[in-house]
């Protein structure tokens, strides 16, 4: 039965991700192999609010794929949140004769889509782009591999002045209220303490091991931005228990959002693309791609509207290794 999708549009909202560009070309192959023309929504719901849609070809798209970022743009679209913005991104879709949306980005996101489709028929497949990780539904999401990969070239940048000093760093990384890339990215760098928002013990764990902290060698704590202290409260306790170190604090921020995506990254937002695409074009609406156990997987997008609780294999490891 041939298909009645003969134009998708397609946005990435929200934080950018390393990945999503990988995304896009894959979902412009794909449509182009079937036939079926593509636009980019630029800026996310900005842009389905704005009328801002470019043409996508496949071969520029290629050739862009190892770049970071979204060469969509982006956005956390306020006017996407009130009527008369769905109703003005409404008024997009039917002037560009869109049947069909491709979103990459996190719950914020799927949130939008899902207010669109109260709307709206127009189907639509989420793909989960954010370095955090924290998206129900997906062994992993675009973005989280090369953001967990930069913090660890960070990380072992700074043991190397640490060692040198004998210091104690205090190293905030990203993941909002998840504490996925400060686990992958502390156990990777041998960290001496990781704290997570998940956990409440571990300020004890770290506390009770920098008491005892001599001053000759480095002394690396890893920190979620979402931990329930931040940076400098956790400071000041060190301080309380071991006067004598010399500490420093470095926060390493949207470095950990940008530069080129992994292999990891490249491959996982090519097959997201190419599974959202087939989806579309055989009928689904509503579900988000994603890989679980590595292989493709739809699931509806309501299902997976929860946080991703950090697994019991990897808590398991940071209580095997911090306590
Ligand atoms: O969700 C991705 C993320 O990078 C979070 O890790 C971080 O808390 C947030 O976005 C930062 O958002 P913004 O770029 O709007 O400051």
């Amino acid at each position: 039965m041939a298909s009645d999708i003969k134009h998708i549009g397609i946005l990435t909202s929200g934080g950018d991700a390393p990945g999503m560009n990988a995304a896009v070309f894959a979902v412009a192959k794909t449509a182009n192999n079937h036939g079926i023309k593509l636009s980019g929504i630029r800026k996310g719901f900005e842009g389905l609010i704005d009328n801002d849609l470019l043409p996508l070809d496949p071969n520029e798209m290629q050739r862009l794929m190892h770049q970071g970022g979204t060469i969509l743009k982006t956005a956390r679209s306020e006017r996407f949140m009130s009527v008369q913005g769905q109703n003005k991104a409404l008024r997009t879709i039917e002037q560009n004769k869109l049947d069909a949306i491709i979103a990459i980005g996190g719950d914020g996101t799927f949130r939008g889509m899902l207010a669109l489709s109260k709307i709206s028929n127009i189907p639509f497949i989420g793909i989960p782009g954010t370095i955090d990780n924290d998206i129900a539904g997906t062994d992993y999401t675009l973005g989280f591999d090369s953001a967990v990969n930069t913090a660890v070239k960070c990380i072992d940048n700074i043991r190397d002045t640490a060692e040198s000093h004998n210091r104690v760093f205090l190293v905030e990384v990203m993941g909002r209220d998840s504490g996925y890339i400060g686990i992958h990215s502390g156990l990777s760098c041998g960290a001496d303490a990781i704290l997570v928002p998940e956990s409440n013990e571990d300020i004890n764990y770290l506390l009770h091991k920098i008491k005892h902290y001599n001053s000759e060698d480095a002394f690396i704590v890893v920190m979620c931005e979402g931990d329930e202290l931040n940076v400098e409260q956790v400071s000041s306790k060190i301080r309380k228990v071991n006067a004598h170190i010399d500490l420093r604090i470095a926060k390493l921020g949207h470095i950990q959002r940008g530069g080129k995506p992994s292999a990891q990254d490249r491959m996982l937002g090519i097959r997201l693309g190419v599974l959202a695409t087939k989806a579309i074009i055989n009928g689904e609406s509503g579900k988000m791609a994603g890989v679980c156990n590595n292989k493709p997987t739809l699931r509806p997008i309501k299902s997976v509207m929860k946080k991703q609780s950090v697994d019991a294999e990897t808590q398991d490891l940071l209580t095997l290794f911090c306590g």
